[in-house]
């Protein structure tokens, strides 16, 4: 039926109408909150180009993960930054290191709380690569053992879920059989599937203090320009691995791989909205050139419909106060 009998306006008409029509709904449920964990005591380090974002010692962070609770956020995801680095990022892996002490002290005061913790060595290595170096590059199956060490060692601090971010081939794998020999059977992999080489993450960098110190990541992060079927390919990898959950990393220059990976698998996916993406947002905002809130609300309901079931953002807890306005 065409115009004039056809108006889809009256659809639109009333607010109550609107509400009543609406398909896409973001919730607190939806959130991953990340966080970053110092070394030291009594620190809260501004990331510069994070306006909002910090680096926090544990006894400090302790305080801001109650307000996350606090806020209904159901998750966090955990980054470190140790004492020292080294070659081989042994501060990845070690029994007291700042992500092993952190979650045992979280998990003790806040049992509900979801705790995931990224699982990578880039913050860890002096050379600033996500694995062990052989030739100038980054060496894969020697990696696969430090990488499946840091897991365990995640989990057995308590870890509900552990994130590699690495991009190694047979990562997953790797780790579930580290997990499982270890007797964690109930702990998840939130598998970074399909991560690209991006630009996005430049803000991240200075908060984790793990840029590469040579070259650039192109040799293990996706190539930005490659096509939909190596993300599937990617991710279909990872579920037969083990993969409980899947990510899509960043998101918003990536929606088109979230729709395709969400349609494609019965396994959730996850977008991680990343830190150049938030940087931008806050950049324009603290112009006065868009409205921060409105903004982000939108972009959320995009990645929703794009079939994100949840959403790593450092927006999570001004959404968490946003949607108890709204
Ligand atoms: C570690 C890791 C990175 C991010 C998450 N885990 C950085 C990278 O791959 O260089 C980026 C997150 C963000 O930009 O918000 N490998």
């Amino acid at each position: 039926m065409l115009f004039p009998v056809t108006r889809l306006r009256r659809l639109r008409r009333t607010p109550a109408l609107r509400n009543m029509l609406q398909e896409v709904k973001v919730s607190v449920n939806d959130l991953i909150y990340p966080m970053f964990v110092i070394e030291g005591e009594n620190v809260k380090n501004p990331v510069s180009s994070m306006p909002g974002v910090y680096q926090y010692s544990l006894d400090n962070l302790l305080f801001e993960v109650e307000k996350v609770v606090n806020k209904g956020i159901p998750a966090i995801i955990l980054f470190g930054i140790p004492g020292c680095k080294d070659s081989v990022g042994s501060g990845a892996y070690a029994q007291d290191g700042i992500i092993q002490k952190s979650v045992l002290e979280i998990k003790k005061s806040f049992p509900r709380l979801v705790v995931i913790t990224d699982v990578c060595l880039c913050e860890y290595t002096d050379h600033g690569h996500c694995g062990l170096i052989k030739d100038n590059d980054v060496d894969n199956d020697s990696t696969l053992e430090l990488l499946a060490k840091t897991a365990v060692t995640h989990a057995q601090a308590g870890a509900d879920i552990v994130a590699p971010s690495d991009m190694m081939d047979g990562r997953v794998a790797a780790i579930r059989k580290a997990l499982d020999n270890a007797h964690l059977y109930d702990t998840l992999i939130m598998s970074y599937s399909a991560k690209y080489a991006s630009s996005f993450y430049g803000p991240f960098r200075d908060a984790a203090g793990s840029a590469p110190q040579f070259g650039d990541r192109k040799t293990y992060q996706m190539d930005p320009c490659s096509g939909v079927k190596q993300a599937i390919l990617e991710t279909k990898l990872d579920i037969e691995e083990g993969a409980d959950l899947v990510i899509v990393k960043p998101a918003l220059a990536y929606m088109d791989i979230i729709k395709a990976v969400h349609d494609q698998f019965l396994c959730p996916v996850v977008s991680y909205n990343v830190s150049g993406e938030y940087s931008m947002i806050k950049a324009a905002a603290e112009k006065g050139w868009i409205n921060e809130k409105s903004v982000v609300l939108e972009l959320m309901a995009g990645l929703k419909r794009a079939g994100s079931q949840m959403i790593i953002t450092y927006h999570a807890p001004q959404i968490a106060d946003w949607l108890k306005e709204v």
